[in-house]
């Protein structure tokens, strides 16, 4: 199994209802103060269940919604079948989405999953589809030294001010019987040195800092601003 086919399966990487709830609110609330005008053209890459769709969408004119996994994007059309604001794009529409008709790209929780070649492409991609003055949001990295100690402290503190606390500690044992813990300890995830991640995004003709925020709960991950660098 690879991390694609995971997240095209069935899983259970919120612990309940609440916790996705709550986990999409966060990232809606934190994704809008990043769009700065109503006319703004967004691409969220890697949207998963895309839970905070309809917020983001309100805050801006169009948002398209990409993730490789067919089930989920098919859930997804599914779901915002008569959004006029919304629009799922398969593989072949955004790569023939037109060249720099972006505003926003925000790529959350998601380069954990590529590898550095993959990750390299879809920063290409990113930087064919911005027009010249837009941004690239690469939000959730897990940082190198960083482990599942972290992301499980991050979790509970998350779930005592959310509520779901006991739903938590029970998700965190299923978690251990989990094919995504098995993954984890088998292909693993990419992580990236501040430094590192700087470097890839420079390689790849991006200007970028780190933001002092990250987005969503887990602030020992980070999130990177980065603008397009020439042509
Ligand atoms: C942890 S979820 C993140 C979902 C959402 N961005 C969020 O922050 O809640 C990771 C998502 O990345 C998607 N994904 C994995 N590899 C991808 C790739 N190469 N291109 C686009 N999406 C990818 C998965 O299908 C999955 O839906």
């Amino acid at each position: 199994m690879s991390w694609r086919d995971f997240w095209n399966g069935e899983h259970k990487i919120y612990v309940n209802a609440r916790h996705h709830r709550l986990h999409f609110d966060l990232i809606g609330r934190d994704i809008c103060d990043l769009i700065k005008s109503p006319t703004t053209h967004m691409l969220d890459y890697g949207c998963g269940e895309a839970g905070a769709a309809q917020l983001i969408a309100s805050k801006c004119e169009r948002l398209y919604l990409f993730d490789t996994a067919p089930n989920v994007r098919a859930k997804l059309k599914q779901d915002f079948a008569d959004h006029s604001k919304i629009q799922i794009l398969d593989e072949p529409e955004l790569s023939q989405l037109a060249d720099h008709s972006l505003d926003l790209i925000v790529i959350n929780s998601v380069v954990q999953y590529l590898s550095h070649g993959e990750c390299g492409d879809a920063l290409d991609l990113c930087k064919r589809k911005l027009k010249a003055e837009g941004r690239l949001i690469i939000g959730d990295v897990i940082p190198k030294d960083s482990g599942a100690l972290g992301d499980i402290t991050a979790l509970f503190g998350f779930a005592i001010t959310g509520g779901f606390f006991i739903a938590a500690c029970l998700g965190l044992l299923a978690t251990f019987f989990s094919d995504y813990r098995k993954l984890r300890s088998s292909i693993g995830l990419t992580r990236y040195r501040e430094e590192e991640a700087l470097v890839l995004l420079s390689k790849h003709g991006w200007s970028a800092e780190r933001a002092p925020h990250n987005i969503g709960h887990n602030q020992t991950r980070m999130t990177f601003v980065a603008k397009s660098v020439g042509a």
